[in-house]
């Protein structure tokens, strides 16, 4: 049985820490407790060790710093020295099996040091592999090497793998150029063990790029403005020593300018240039020679909204371009960007399922939020679903479609002016490619003339005439609802700015409910620290029947189990069992026996109280029979004053993500956000509904 895995590279610069994001994102997704471990770490300077910083930061491992390494690289070249090895691989072994034993799986993360050292390292890595007793996963450099040269190196890994008996589980090949992914594949095919899973990564310009923090850090440069936009990512650089015409036509996209200090009129330019349609996104600029820009270009400046990193350094505009030039690029823990990307990088062009089902022997039960949330990014992204987004002037919606469209889970439209979006989508220096994203403004669409006609037939029995309908067409909200309807688009997502009526309304009226089903409402999936429950109805009816409690009882416990949650319904009430009388407890009592007589094949307990419902100690005490008290995962509210507030309480108080409200028993998927989302809400919530729109 296998709990770790150990990741190495036979060469420096092979972007391990790609593939360790990315394996660390899916061992996450399927794991509860995972631990990170670096038998050697690298510190520079005061600098704690990146990649610990960033894993830990990113997944949130709450392992600290000095219990997730074993020693520094000049500790370990000292006791080397001394000919102390033992010593070396028994802290090795004592600091990871005290990992080991607190965690369900701990990620290995071998040495990899540049320079002429790093043959050795890897022997090293091998021999620390063999003595904890753990599989290891070999990240190739492709870069700079022919597909048959790669494979010689592998080969030649594989060779020394087998003589240490180090079990290899996977061969990643990294930053491989396009052109040679396919002949090395083959190559791969043909030579390796069939055993060894093996994937081939392409070389990720993004990846490769600084951003401008990682500049201003490497030419010791002084920030003057755009503290906001130091993740620009930095692609290629120029010196704007020409003059101003020829500076603007040597422009590409994310490009940073390197210009004495007193070219004021550069400076204003490229400062426009990344504000115009016409021109590519500056990256940055760099001032250099020590000189600051005169008093009314600061002036200048102060005054505008938008304004791209400027950097102030002392140097030479020739040696301040030697040090842009020679700046490699890292994974910092607070470049979300990058972390991202990376992680997208790895999902797609590795066969993630096979690596996890390889190298995760045992599943711990129950379920994460974490769990949870990578197994709906991976459901929805089998069948890619078009989801509608009615709200374009929310930046919100903006920074969440990014987020969706860079991982490809879904096709988008967001509706709105297409001037004003793409003015936002610069100012937030946000990048959609247009064949995910598209815009719509709803007024200037040739769809709309069989919209308002649609909208006038479906509902001239309610009295809306041609006029009125052509008036509702122009609420985005309705055109988006329509898009669905009509089959335009899968499913709509409203609501950040929209209030839930505005929302749902629409959807109410003319997408209806599904054959069988009455009432339309809503669950939350509480993500709690440790699982993951449902609540219901907490968003949509106000007062319910019996019949409509019975009908949200068992619209919920078909949308968990559709969503991978065993259910066990608690009707809650301010009474449990048989113990209280009075209208609010009957109507819950009468609908608890209106879900067994339709559904028997439900475990449903009611009239229940919250803490009977899911403390076993309380369910033991007040209703010891009941097979679903002290373990529900499925808790419907007698009413939504009750229901809106708790999932409001327990959300603020714990900290709990709420994924929802998602509406239920519609024909096709609406889904409502609240005004105070976030961008993970919409993300989530946009997730959701791309698989309500596969079933
Ligand atoms: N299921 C099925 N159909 C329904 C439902 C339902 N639950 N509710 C209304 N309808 C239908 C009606 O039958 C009607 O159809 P018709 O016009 O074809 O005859 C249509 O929808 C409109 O019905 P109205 O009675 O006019 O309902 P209205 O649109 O005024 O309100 C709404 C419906 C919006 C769901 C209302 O019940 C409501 O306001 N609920 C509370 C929403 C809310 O504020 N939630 C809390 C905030 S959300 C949060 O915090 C995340």
């Amino acid at each position: 049985m296998s709990k770790s895995i150990y990741v190495a590279s036979s060469e420096s610069n092979s972007g391990k820490s790609v593939i360790t994001l990315g394996l660390m994102n899916i061992l996450v997704g399927k794991i509860k407790k995972i631990a990170y471990f670096k038998p050697v770490i690298r510190e520079f300077g005061h600098h704690k060790d990146i990649n610990i910083e960033t894993i830990n930061d990113h997944f949130g491992l709450g392992i600290s710093y000095e219990d997730a390494y074993a020693f520094t690289y000049p500790e370990l070249l000292k006791y080397r020295s001394e000919g102390n090895n033992a010593y070396i691989i028994d802290t090795i072994i004592t600091k990871y099996k005290k990992l080991e034993d607190m965690h369900d799986f701990v990620l290995v993360d071998g040495m990899d040091f540049e320079g002429e050292g790093a043959s050795f390292e890897f022997s090293s890595n091998v021999e620390i592999a063999k003595n904890l007793g753990i599989p290891l996963i070999l990240v190739a450099k492709a870069e700079g090497y022919r597909p048959d040269e790669v494979t010689k190196n592998v080969l030649s890994t594989l060779q020394i793998l087998s003589e240490k008996e180090v079990r290899l589980v996977a061969v990643i090949a990294n930053k491989t150029l396009p052109e040679d992914r396919e002949e090395l594949g083959k190559l791969f095919d043909k030579l390796l063990p069939a055993d060894v899973l093996h994937a081939i990564i392409p070389v990720a310009k993004e990846l490769k790029s600084p951003t401008m923090k990682e500049i201003v850090a490497a030419v010791d440069g002084h920030l003057l403005f755009g503290e906001n936009f130091l993740s620009n990512r930095v692609d290629h650089f120029i010196v704007g020593a020409m003059q101003l015409r020829n500076c603007l036509t040597h422009l590409e996209e994310n490009t940073l300018i390197v210009t004495p200090g007193d070219r004021g009129d550069i400076i204003v330019a490229m400062i426009q240039a990344n504000l115009s349609k016409n021109y590519p996104k500056v990256a940055g600029m760099i001032l250099s020679g020590g000189l600051e820009p005169e008093e009314p270009i600061v002036k200048l400046i102060e005054g505008l909204e938008t304004v791209v990193p400027i950097v102030q350094v002392q140097t030479g505009t020739f040696e301040t371009v030697n040090k842009v030039g020679s700046v490699k690029s890292r994974i910092y823990y607070d470049n979300t960007a990058k972390i991202e990307l990376a992680i997208n990088t790895f999902e797609k062009f590795a066969d993630t399922t096979a690596i996890i089902n390889k190298i995760v022997t045992t599943r711990p039960e129950g379920m994460t939020p974490r769990m949870f949330q990578y197994e709906m990014v991976k459901r929805a992204k089998t069948t890619r679903k078009h989801i509608v987004l009615p709200e374009g002037n929310d930046d919100r919606i903006l920074l969440a479609a990014e987020k969706l469209a860079k991982q490809g889970i879904v096709q988008l439209t967001i509706l709105g002016k297409k001037d004003e979006i793409e003015a936002s989508l610069k100012r937030l220096n946000i990048g959609l490619d247009p064949a995910s994203v598209s815009i719509v403004h709803p007024s200037e669409s040739p769809l709309l003339p069989q919209y308002i006609s649609t909208l006038y037939e479906l509902r001239k029995s309610k009295n809306v005439s041609l006029d009125m309908a052509a008036d509702l067409m122009t609420d985005s909200a309705y055109f988006g609802t329509m898009m669905v309807y009509k089959g335009n688009a899968d499913g709509m997502v409203s609501g950040s700015i929209n209030t839930t009526q505005h929302t749902i309304r629409p959807a109410l009226q003319f997408i209806k409910t599904k054959p069988g089903v009455s009432t339309v409402s809503s669950i939350f999936f509480m993500c709690l620290e440790d699982r993951v429950i449902v609540f219901g109805d907490c968003a949509v009816i106000p007062k319910p029947t019996s019949e409509q409690l019975a009908d949200i009882a068992i619209s919920s416990a078909e949308s968990s189990l559709k969503f991978g949650i065993e259910p066990k319904i608690a009707m809650l009430s301010y009474s449990s069992g048989t113990s209280g009388e009075g209208e609010e407890v009957d109507k819950v009592r009468r609908a608890t026996e209106l879900v067994k007589m339709r559904r028997p094949d439900l475990q449903v307990e009611g009239p229940i109280q919250y803490d009977a419902a899911v403390d076993p100690a309380v369910a033991k005490q007040k209703l010891p029979h009941s097979k679903v008290a002290g373990q529900a995962t499925v808790l419907i509210f007698p009413d939504l004053n009750t229901g809106n507030n708790t999932y409001k309480a327990v959300q603020r108080e714990t900290g709990a993500v709420a994924i929802g409200p998602v509406l239920q028993g519609l024909n096709k998927p609406v889904n409502d956000l609240s005004r105070g989302c976030t961008v993970d809400d919409i993300f989530n919530t946009v997730v959701i509904t791309a698989i309500q729109a596969q079933q």
